[in-house]
């Protein structure tokens, strides 16, 4: 029997830091779509864990919301700063890895994409150039096969390149200095599965380090460069698409690249001809959609 005027209170457990998750988490249980439950049950319990781990103020809390804020007005048509910090974090080559690493696969590995592929890039021929901008680049013949992981080739495959100019930067980067179309373009293997493409020889280059996520990893220690390679994306009907990059064996940053996607099975040798020219021989092999014919 009650002895004051007081209405009874619902009795509610003290909020301790386990008890504020397991109370979050029981809300998004609610979702009907069970993917996203899924992933923001996790999202959530690893936020939390990581902000009692380091047992985070609310100075470096407003820091990192000031910090993503500034990431997102870094963001237009042309720059992707979150794509850039993902990069840096090593989370795009970890989607890349969960999502096509294959230990039994004996196909092409794939790599990170970059913000500066840009698609329609123009069709070019068997052994034709794609340099349309002379900034003193070393000559380079890249040739090889498309064939499968049983070595049979793949005709017609389409080979979509792009790459940086000897001054660094892609052609995206640099309007009004390289023709747009510099040093990308479209080829296809021949009857053969052969392909041979003439360029320069791509060299490191820093990624774009004027925004919040190049200060981060100033205030990291770290160094803004990729070492330097060739990009690539290769399609053929029937076959899982490619995307990937051909390195150069002797650049620099090959064991420190600064978004992780270097593999050793992608360092190729650049190798110096009587003509002054530099060749590099590389196969892609593709991993067929509904495995080995027959
Ligand atoms: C690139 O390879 O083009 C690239 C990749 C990630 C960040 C910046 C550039
Ligand atoms: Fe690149």
């Amino acid at each position: 029997m009650l002895v004051t005027g007081e209405p009874p209170q619902p009795s509610t457990p003290p909020l301790t830091e386990e008890a504020l998750t397991d109370e979050v988490i029981a809300r998004v249980q609610a979702t009907p779509d069970a993917r996203l439950r899924e992933v923001m049950i996790a999202l959530v319990r690893h936020l939390h864990a990581f902000a009692k781990q380091v047992r985070l103020t609310e100075a470096e809390w407003l820091a990192g919301i000031r910090f993503l804020t500034e990431t997102g007005r870094m963001c237009d048509d042309t720059r992707q700063e979150f794509v850039l910090l993902s990069d840096t974090l090593g989370l795009s080559s970890l989607i890349d890895l969960i999502n096509h690493a294959d230990a039994s696969s004996t196909a092409t590995e794939p790599t990170i994409l970059g913000p500066f592929y840009v698609p329609d890039s123009p069709e070019r021929e068997y052994g034709a150039s794609m340099v349309e901008f002379d900034d003193g680049g070393e000559p380079v013949v890249l040739h090889g096969t498309v064939r499968d992981e049983e070595g049979t080739p793949v005709p017609g495959a389409v080979l979509d390149l792009w790459q940086n100019a000897a001054n660094g930067s892609y052609a995206v980067q640099q309007p009004g200095v390289q023709p747009a179309t510099n040093l990308r373009g479209r080829y296809r293997a021949d009857d053969a599965g052969r392909y041979e493409v003439r360029t320069v020889r791509p060299v490191p280059y820093s990624i774009p380090a004027d925004g919040p996520v190049g200060r981060l990893v100033a205030d990291t220690g770290r160094h803004p460069w990729r070492a330097a390679h060739i990009h690539a994306k290769v399609t053929a009907p029937g076959f899982d698409a490619l995307t990937t990059h051909v390195f150069d064996r002797e650049s620099a940053y090959l064991d420190s690249d600064t978004v992780f996607g270097v593999k050793q099975s992608l360092i190729k040798d650049f190798v110096a001809q009587a003509d002054g020219t530099l060749r590099c021989e590389h196969d892609f092999v593709l991993r067929r959609l509904d495995g080995p014919p027959g």
